[in-house]
C-alpha cells in the first residue's frame, strides 16, 4: 500500500517548493499536476485551438499524448513524446492553463494517469482537486494557502529574478483572476475537502510549512 500526501491550495502559495522538500525528506515522489496540465495548454497553443469550439477541443486532444518521467527525481513533462518541461512556465502558458483546466474532457484526460502514479508509489501530489477528487484517501491532505498579496509579491521576485518585465500589480491581479476561475469553475473547483488539514504560508517561512507537513505526516504509520 502507498502513502499519498495531497496538497492542495491557489496559485503561488508555495505548494510546489514545499512538496518538493518534503518529498525529499520524505523519500516520496513528488507529482506537480500543475506541470501535466501546463502540458496539454502547451499542446493546445502550439495548434491554436479554440478551446471555446468543443469539437475542436476534442479533436485536439485525441491528439495529445502526456507522459511523466522522473530523471534525477526530477518530474518532466513529455508532450507527444518531447520533453517539454522548460517550455511550460510562461505567462501565455499559465493563462492558457487556467483556461483550459476547467474543461471535464481535459480533467478526465489526466485523473488516471494521477490516480495510477499515487497507488503505485508514496507520493505528494500537488494540485486544486487531489484532496477532494483524484485522491479522497490521501492518508494526509494539506490545503495551503497564503494571502493575495504574499502570494504575488513572492511571484513577482521570482519572475523578476528571471528577467521578467510584469509589475507586482500586473501579478497580483493576474492571481486574482486565476483564483475566481480555479474556485468557481463547474469540474473539480479548488475547494478544500474537509478532512483537508489548512495552513496558511503568509507568515511562514519554506521550512517551517514543510517541518510541518513532516510532523504531520509522523503521526502517521509510514
Ligand atoms: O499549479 P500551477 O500554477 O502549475 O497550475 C496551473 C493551472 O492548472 C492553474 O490555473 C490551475 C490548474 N490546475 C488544475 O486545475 N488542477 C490541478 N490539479 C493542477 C493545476
Amino acid at each position: 500500500m502507498s502513502f499519498n500526501i495531497a496538497i492542495d491550495g491557489p496559485a503561488g502559495a508555495g505548494k510546489s517548493t514545499i512538496a518538493k522538500l518534503a518529498a525529499k525528506e520524505l523519500s516520496f515522489i513528488y507529482v506537480d499536476t500543475g506541470a501535466m496540465y501546463r502540458t496539454i495548454a502547451l499542446g493546445l497553443l502550439r495548434d491554436s485551438v479554440d478551446i471555446e469550439n468543443e469539437a475542436e477541443l476534442l479533436a485536439a486532444l485525441d491528439k495529445i499524448e502526456v507522459g511523466i518521467r522522473y530523471v534525477d527525481q526530477e518530474q518532466h513533462v513529455y508532450l507527444n513524446g518531447e520533453d517539454v518541461s522548460p517550455l511550460i512556465r510562461t505567462e501565455q502558458v499559465s493563462d492558457m492553463t487556467s483556461r483550459s483546466s476547467a474543461n471535464p474532457q481535459v480533467r478526465a484526460k489526466l485523473t488516471a494517469l494521477q490516480r495510477d502514479l499515487a497507488a503505485r508509489e508514496n507520493v505528494i501530489m500537488d494540485g486544486r482537486d487531489i484532496g477532494t477528487e483524484i485522491l479522497p484517501n490521501a492518508e494526509l491532505k494539506i490545503f495551503l494557502t497564503a494571502s493575495v498579496e504574499t502570494r504575488a509579491q513572492r511571484r513577482y521576485l521570482e519572475q523578476a529574478a528571471k528577467g521578467g518585465s510584469y509589475t507586482q500589480e500586473e501579478i497580483e491581479q493576474d492571481i486574482r483572476e486565476r483564483d475566481y476561475r480555479d474556485s468557481h469553475r463547474e469540474t473539480a473547483p479548488l475547494r478544500q475537502a474537509e478532512d483537508a488539514i489548512l495552513i496558511d504560508s503568509s507568515d511562514m517561512t519554506i521550512e517551517e510549512v514543510v517541518q510541518e507537513i513532516l510532523r504531520l505526516a509522523s503521526l502517521h504509520k509510514l
